[in-house]
């Protein structure tokens, strides 16, 4: 799928977010290696620490449906800066697929590119428990 292709897809699940309280409507779209597409949206909750993020939204989609291979995850929100995983998403990200793209959009369309690597160096990992 093109960078593009992915951006629209998250940008339309971005309409599904439930964001009552930040009012910042959050969408993803995860490529896994076999090419398959996951999205997600930011799901709020009363008790703010309970929120769930648009890319953890998508990665529990596709761990529960038995994919753990990433190659790529597109974020768009309505923001006026590109949308970049916060740390506990870059965390969960880093536990499947540690050198997959992070597409990183904002409301004009426009995005940058990183390695997950990049935006989270020296990474605790699964090795470091072997
Ligand atoms: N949010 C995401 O869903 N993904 C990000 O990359 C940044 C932040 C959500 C969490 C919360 O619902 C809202 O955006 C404001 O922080």
């Amino acid at each position: 799928m093109t960078d593009r292709e992915l951006i629209n897809l998250a940008r339309e699940a971005s309409k599904n977010a439930y964001a009552p309280y930040s009012h910042f409507p959050v969408g993803a779209a995860l490529e896994c290696s076999d090419g398959t597409v996951f999205t997600g949206c930011n799901i709020e909750n009363v008790a703010l620490g309970c929120t769930i993020c648009a890319e953890r939204a998508a990665v529990c989609k596709a761990v529960s449906e038995g994919k753990r291979s990433f190659r790529c995850i597109a974020i768009w929100s309505a923001g006026a800066e590109y949308c970049v995983p916060c740390g506990t998403c870059r965390q969960v990200l880093n536990e499947f697929s540690p050198s997959m793209e992070i597409l990183a959009a904002k409301n004009d369309g426009r995005y940058v590119s990183y390695r997950l690597s990049a935006l989270l160096p020296a990474a605790f990992g699964k090795e470091q428990l072997r």
